[in-house]
């Protein structure tokens, strides 16, 4: 075919094209590998060298301004499809927004930040001690030794290395702070609590605890139903009743329980206290004939469901927003 031919058939085709896919399809049916330009420079070998020399010549000029051509129509089209595409994903800029909804606090957290207000202004601190403890902080130093028929108060997540534990209770804070505090003192210590027991209501295997210590030299049983009475009547802002009963802790002695209810309603067990038994003294360095004191471990879940009248404790931890919002 002679290459005006081509040329002309070309423009055709390139004035014609819609779209770069279809552009690239004339790229390869002229000017690929097997093209029509590649096909008439095979052919060039039959002619004499005169009109090889002309058609030559001729063919390559047509190759380049195919070329051209079809650069200058990609060029076009591409800006087309640009704006097709910004037109595409222009926004309305002047329709209203979407509402995001506006996050608020955790029950739990709630009732955490009040009891700190309550307790701050009796003179209490509030400190903070590890998940993860040691055998000697959580058991042994609470006079809770190794075979001690007491330890199954607490079913307890070791772990692997079977040296460490997740604490089952808060208690082990009172050592970590009488090691390194002097009495007197007075601090409440919030966390997370671990036991390894079935679920129900009323326990779950995580928990919320509040330990409180207090320490000095003549601090009685009767300073602390003074505190934790007045405690509970402004936490919960109505009138409460509560109960104490004759218990048992290994790091309490005498030790008792306190259960709480509200508008005549159930008795919920709240709390564990206690005067600090002199072992406890002893395995943090202080001399039990100088200092005395209470200590207590209040459920703070517990807190919150009387106060709120929440029927399942599990309900904190499943992070359903339809329970969460209505705080
Ligand atoms: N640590 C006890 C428990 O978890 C509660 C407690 C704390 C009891 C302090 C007495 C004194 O069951």
């Amino acid at each position: 075919m002679n290459p005006k031919a081509i040329k002309i058939e070309a423009q055709k085709e390139i004035k014609r094209v819609k779209n770069l896919k279809n552009l690239d399809k004339i790229f390869k049916k002229y000017l690929g590998k097997k093209g029509k330009i590649a096909q008439v420079f095979n052919s060039l070998k039959k002619l004499s060298e005169k009109e090889r020399k002309k058609i030559g010549k001729e063919t390559n000029l047509v190759k380049v301004e195919i070329d051209k051509m079809i650069k200058k129509k990609s060029k076009e089209l591409k800006e087309k499809e640009r704006k097709i595409q910004i037109k595409k994903e222009r926004i309305d800029i002047t329709r209203p927004g979407k509402k995001i909804g506006v996050g608020h606090l955790h029950p739990l957290t709630l009732v955490q930040r009040e009891i700190f207000e309550i307790f701050q202004s009796m003179g209490f601190s509030v400190i903070q001690g590890p998940e993860v403890e040691t055998e000697w902080y959580n058991f042994d130093a609470l006079n809770i030794p190794k075979d001690h028929p007491a330890r199954d108060m607490w079913d307890t997540f070791w772990l692997k290395n079977n040296k460490l534990l997740l604490r089952t209770h808060t208690s082990p804070v009172q050592i970590r702070y009488m090691e390194k505090h002097n009495p007197p003192l007075r601090i409440i210590v919030p966390g997370k609590c671990f036991r390894h027991e079935a679920t129900d209501a009323s326990h779950d295997i995580q928990f919320y605890q509040l330990e409180g210590l207090m320490i000095d030299k003549n601090i009685s049983a009767a300073n602390f139903k003074a505190i934790i009475e007045e405690f509970l009547k402004r936490f919960f802002k109505t009138k409460v009743e509560i109960q104490l009963r004759p218990s048992y802790f290994p790091f309490t002695e005498p030790s008792f329980e306190i259960d709480v209810r509200k508008e005549k309603g159930k008795w919920v067990e709240m709390m564990g206290a206690g005067m600090v038994h002199p072992n406890v003294f002893k395995a943090a360095g202080l001399n039990p004939k100088e200092w005395q004191g209470f200590a207590f471990g209040v459920g703070l879940d517990r807190l919150a469901m009387v106060k709120y009248k929440i029927g399942d404790i599990r309900l904190f931890y499943q992070g359903d927003l339809r329970f969460l919002k209505q705080f």
